[in-house]
């Protein structure tokens, strides 16, 4: 077993442990909710939960499509253990539909299909409030290299096509997401942090009612809850309830 030791890391929605292991850590996903770059917050119980289980089950799919993330056990729900990484502080967008920011930046109609889809890239920072960042200041700034800037692309592309059919399957459509990426102690590229609907529009494909954090942005506080728990009982199937004791 693997036992939590000092805090490392609190951030908006999870906290990062040390523990008696240097190459792992312990993430506890909190009930915290924030929008607008931090100016609103609430508690919505269950969120941790769902989180930590949807984002457990997503790096699982994607391990066993050949994409190498940090995952290593979903402990108890709300607790994750995970490897250590260096984090990289890009956050990687992808968008198969044009909506959000890209709707409100640039001149693109609101639920446009994007194909191919669309990469950006911010720069993670609240210091900087998350500007837009390209390959170049990226470069130059010692975050990354060109070739770290391929392969985070090319796997992204990757991560996409597997993360659409798994939605697709559950019905729901992949509108957008950010994904994180950060290096092991070897230097590999491994996909961290999490994949939830915090960090995805996903809409129903028959109602396209929202099923993820944009409902909280927009400020239907109480549909969030059972937004979570819908995309939890889509995802997840009889076997993965069984071996979590859900
Ligand atoms: O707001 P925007 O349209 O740029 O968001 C694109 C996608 O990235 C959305 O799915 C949103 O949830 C996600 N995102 C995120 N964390 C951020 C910024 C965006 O999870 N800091």
């Amino acid at each position: 077993m693997t036992t939590k030791t000092d805090l490392l890391y609190e951030g908006k929605a999870k906290s990062v442990y040390e523990t008696d292991n240097d190459d792992l850590v312990i993430v506890e996903f909190r009930d915290d909710m924030t929008a607008g770059d931090g100016a609103r917050k609430e508690t919505m119980t269950g969120k941790g939960y769902y989180n930590s289980i949807i984002t457990s089950k997503i790096f699982e799919v994607l391990e066993a499509h050949g994409i190498k993330t940090q995952f290593v056990e979903l402990t108890k729900p709300g607790t994750l253990v995970v490897k250590k990484l260096d984090m990289i502080p890009l956050e990687v967008i992808v968008r198969n539909i044009a909506t959000g920011s890209l709707v409100r930046t640039f001149p693109f109609e609101d639920k446009t299909p994007l194909d191919p889809p669309i990469i950006q890239t911010d720069y993670k920072s609240d210091e900087f409030h998350d500007p837009a960042i390209n390959d170049s200041i990226s470069i130059a700034l010692g975050l990354v290299t060109q070739d770290d800037l391929d392969f985070i692309r090319k796997t992204t592309m990757k991560i996409n096509d597997i993360m659409r059919d798994m939605f697709l399957d559950a019905g729901i459509t992949l509108v957008d997401f950010k994904i994180e990426f950060g290096k092991d102690k070897e230097g590999n590229i491994i996909l961290g942090d999490e994949i939830s609907p915090d960090s995805c529009r996903l809409w129903d494909v028959e109602t396209q009612d929202m099923l993820d954090k944009e409902l909280f942005r927009k400020g239907q506080d109480d549909k969030v809850i059972d937004a979570y728990e819908e995309v939890f009982n889509r995802l997840l199937n009889d076997d993965d309830k069984a071996k979590w004791n859900l």
